[in-house]
């Protein structure tokens, strides 16, 4: 019998700017004050890429690097790049194509996948099915975003919130029941106009209007987005547990995305996860969007052992969410 193919991680890179906007600063740029973010939204700072012409492919770059170096591979070796962002470096060509170029990726292919804040979900899922179909060997899947390009700095409700980073993975087959186990991934459009860019698409294209209006950054309605998220990343993690008969115990880690340390409280509480086993970076680095997951597998990766059960959760604009269920490969 043909062994089963998983998508196993086989190392973890990332990459966060030098520059760290912190509370007492923003409380300079707008009406609000370090105490009301770090109860309302558990952050303390947010790294920002600064720098004419640098945009979210030069955070991936070092995260990729990070891992060829780790496994001693060389870029020519990467079969496919695919990037989650919702800022990428222009709209085309793709932010993946523009990596690999500048990593000297030759015989990649790759492409950007937009779902927000589930974007790195997303992209874990389809990389992990491009290695479980049995086509391709090495596949780095990274989740980035330079938010600062998107974020209205005199609007309290969102600059306080968002952060730029990039974290990545290289997925590679294995046969012993490592990797990817399981992921249940969901959407709703019904959700878009919560939380979402209102031009620079191909509805409203960029025009003095929509630049004048402000149109070209995040819109979120903060208090809708939190019911749906405190809400639905919890229930489709307790789902992913039940359907794999689990229970929070046979968890090593919950790796949530970092949005509002409320949100992920209450996905902790709903799978019955203490505190410890839960990766927090928020109060450091923010809402990187799709870099979050990563980044925290970044962070931990010294701490993680051969076997651990993790359950990956997201929530983001669109709406879309995620959990995906991992056991790890070293
Ligand atoms: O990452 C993907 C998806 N995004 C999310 O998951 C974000 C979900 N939403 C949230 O995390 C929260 O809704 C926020 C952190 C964005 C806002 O927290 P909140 O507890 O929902 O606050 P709110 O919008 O209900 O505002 C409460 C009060 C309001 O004042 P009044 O009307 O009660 O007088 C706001 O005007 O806080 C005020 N406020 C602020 N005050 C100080 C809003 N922003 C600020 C601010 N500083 N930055």
């Amino acid at each position: 019998m043909i062994p089963k193919i998983n998508a196993a991680i086989t190392a973890v890179g990332g990459y966060v700017p030098e520059y760290r906007l912190t509370n007492s600063e923003l409380e300079k740029l707008v009406d609000t004050n370090d105490e009301w973010i770090r109860t309302r939204t558990g952050i303390d700072e947010r790294r920002i890429l600064k720098g004419a012409g640098l945009g979210t492919s030069d955070m991936i770059v070092p995260a990729v690097q990070e891992i060829l170096d780790k496994r001693k591979i060389k870029a020519e070796e990467i079969d496919c790049l695919i990037v989650g962002t919702v800022t990428p470096d222009t709209i085309f060509p793709s932010t993946a194509n523009i990596t690999c170029h500048k990593l000297g990726a030759v015989n990649a292919w790759g492409y950007d996948l937009a779902a927000a804040c589930s974007g790195f979900l997303y992209a874990l899922t389809t990389g992990a099915a491009l290695i479980e179909s049995g086509r391709y060997k090495k596949v780095v899947v990274a989740g980035a975003d330079k938010m600062s390009s998107i974020v209205d700095y005199s609007d309290r409700t969102t600059c306080i919130i968002f952060g730029d980073g990039a974290g990545a993975v290289l997925l590679e087959p294995d046969t012993e029941g490592y990797g990817v186990l399981d992921s249940l991934l969901k959407s709703d459009g019904a959700g878009g106009h919560h939380l979402h860019m209102k031009a620079g698409g191909s509805i409203k294209p960029a025009s003095i209007e929509t630049v004048t209006n402000k149109e070209h950054f995040i819109y979120q309605e903060g208090q809708a987005v939190f019911k749906h998220a405190v809400k639905d990343m919890a229930d489709v993690s307790y789902e992913l547990l039940q359907r794999n008969q689990l229970t929070g115990d046979d968890i090593a880690w919950l790796v949530p995305h970092q949005a509002n340390k409320r949100i992920i409280d209450a996905t902790a509480n709903r799978i019955g996860l203490p505190a410890e086993k839960v990766m927090l970076n928020i109060q450091r680095f923010g809402n990187t969007t799709a870099g979050t997951i990563p980044l925290c597998l970044w962070e931990w990766q010294d701490k993680l052992k051969k076997g651990d059960k993790l359950v990956l959760a997201a929530f983001g604009g669109g709406f879309t969410w995620g959990a995906t269920l991992i056991k790890w490969a070293y």
